[in-house]
C-alpha cells in the first residue's frame, strides 16, 4: 500500500473548490476504490454516483485529470506514483454535489427520440430478422448510457445554448440503430436526426468515440453513415424531381399517414402524474434543409468528413493542469 495524492472537487450548486487529500492505494485498485476509501476514512459525506463497479451501469462517470472516464474502469496504475490525480465532476451537466451532476438533459433527449415503430402488418411475435441485421445494430446496443460522449461533445460542452437543438452522440447512435432496423416502420430517421436532433451541428471531431468505454464507433459507424445518406438523398436527382412534381397537399397527406401510424396512446402513470406519450405525433421532415438558393447550411458543408481539432487531440496533454480545469457550474463564470 502506498500513499498517493489526490485533488477532488467538493461543493454544490452554490460553488466549490478542489480539495487536497492523501489516500492509501493498494496494487490493482481503480479510482472508484480510492473514492470509497476516502469516504470510509476521511470524508463520509463525499457524494459520488456508482452502482456496479464493473463498467456496466454507466453511473460512475467523472473527469479524471481532465479526461471523461468511468471511475471504476480507471486503474490507478495508469498514473505515475508521484502524480497528483485530479477528480472533477462531468463538466457539461450542472453539479448537484461533489462528483454528482444532474444528467436530466439526456433523459429529456431520450424522450424526444421517436421510439421503435413496429411494422403495421406484422403481429408482435411474428417479427423476424436476419442475423446480419441483428449484427449491424448490435454494436449500438452495447451503450451503457454513461453519457461520457454527451459530456465530451464540444457542441454542448462549451455551448449551453445548443442543448435545446442538439440531442448528442448517444442519441445519434439510437437513430442510426433504428435506421438500420429492417422492421422499423419509420423511414425518416436520418432526416429526423438532421432536422430535429441537430445532426448538422456535429463536425465529426470523434471525441465522443474517443471516450466511449464500450468502444462503440459512434462517429464512423453511426454519424458519418447517417450524414452521408441524408446528403445523398438530398442530391438524388429522382428525389429532387419527385419533390418538384409532388404537390404540397400530397406531401402533407403523407405526413399525416406517417404520424397516424403510431397514434397517441398516452400511458397513465401509476402516481397520477402526466402520462408519457411514447408515440408523439411528430411531423416528418419533408424538404431538404437548404436555403432559398438551394444551398446547404454552412455547418453542413463544413462538417462532411472534415475532422476539426479534437479537444483531446494533439494540442492537449494529460494530465491537464488542475488550475486550468473547468466545468459547468450554474453560479460560476467560466
Ligand atoms: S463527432 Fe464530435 S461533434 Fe460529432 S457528436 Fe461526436 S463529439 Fe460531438
Ligand atoms: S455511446 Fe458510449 S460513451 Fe456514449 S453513453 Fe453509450 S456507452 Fe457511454
Ligand atoms: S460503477 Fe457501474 S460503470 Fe462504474
Amino acid at each position: 500500500m502506498t500513499v498517493r495524492q489526490f485533488k477532488v472537487w467538493r461543493g454544490d450548486s452554490a460553488g466549490g473548490q478542489l480539495v487536497n487529500y492523501d489516500v492509501d492505494v493498494n496494487e490493482g485498485e481503480v479510482v472508484l476504490d480510492v473514492i470509497h476509501r476516502l469516504q470510509a476514512t476521511q470524508e463520509p459525506d463525499l457524494a459520488c454516483r456508482w452502482n456496479c463497479k464493473a463498467g456496466k451501469c454507466g453511473s460512475c462517470s467523472m473527469e479524471i485529470d481532465g479526461m471523461p472516464r468511468l471511475a471504476c474502469m480507471t486503474r490507478m496504475s495508469t498514473f505515475e506514483e508521484d502524480e497528483t490525480v485530479t477528480i472533477t465532476p462531468l463538466r457539461t451537466f450542472p453539479v448537484i454535489r461533489d462528483l454528482v451532476t444532474d444528467v436530466t438533459f439526456n433523459y429529456i433527449k431520450a424522450r424526444e427520440t421517436p421510439a421503435f415503430a413496429p411494422p403495421k402488418d406484422v403481429a408482435p411475435g411474428d417479427y423476424r430478422m436476419q442475423q446480419v441485421d441483428v449484427d449491424r445494430s448490435q454494436e449500438f446496443r452495447k451503450c451503457i448510457e454513461c453519457f461520457l460522449c454527451q459530456n465530451t461533445c464540444h457542441v454542448v460542452r462549451d455551448h449551453e445554448d445548443n442543448k435545446a437543438a442538439f440531442s448528442g452522440p448517444r442519441f445519434f447512435i439510437r437513430a442510426a440503430e433504428l435506421d438500420m432496423h429492417p422492421l422499423d416502420a419509420r423511414t425518416d430517421r436520418k432526416e429526423y436526426a438532421q432536422k430535429e436532433q441537430g445532426l448538422g451541428y456535429c463536425n465529426i471531431t470523434k471525441c465522443c468515440t474517443e471516450v466511449c468505454p464500450e468502444h462503440i464507433k459512434i462517429t464512423d459507424n453511426a454519424i458519418i453513415p447517417m450524414k452521408e445518406r441524408v446528403v445523398d438523398r438530398r442530391y438524388d436527382p429522382l428525389v429532387r424531381l419527385g419533390r418538384k412534381i409532388l404537390r404540397r397537399d400530397q406531401l402533407e397527406q403523407e405526413a399525416v399517414a406517417v404520424t397516424t401510424l403510431h397514434p397517441a396512446h398516452p400511458t397513465p402513470q401509476p402516481d397520477g402524474t402526466a402520462p408519457i406519450n411514447w408515440h408523439r405525433e411528430l411531423t416528418p421532415p419533408m424538404g431538404a434543409d437548404v436555403d432559398e438558393k438551394g444551398h446547404l447550411p454552412l455547418n453542413e458543408l463544413l462538417s462532411d468528413r472534415v475532422g476539426a481539432n479534437s479537444p483531446f487531440g494533439d494540442d492537449v496533454e494529460f494530465p491537464v493542469d488542475p488550475t486550468k480545469l473547468n466545468y459547468y457550474h450554474p453560479e460560476q463564470k467560466h
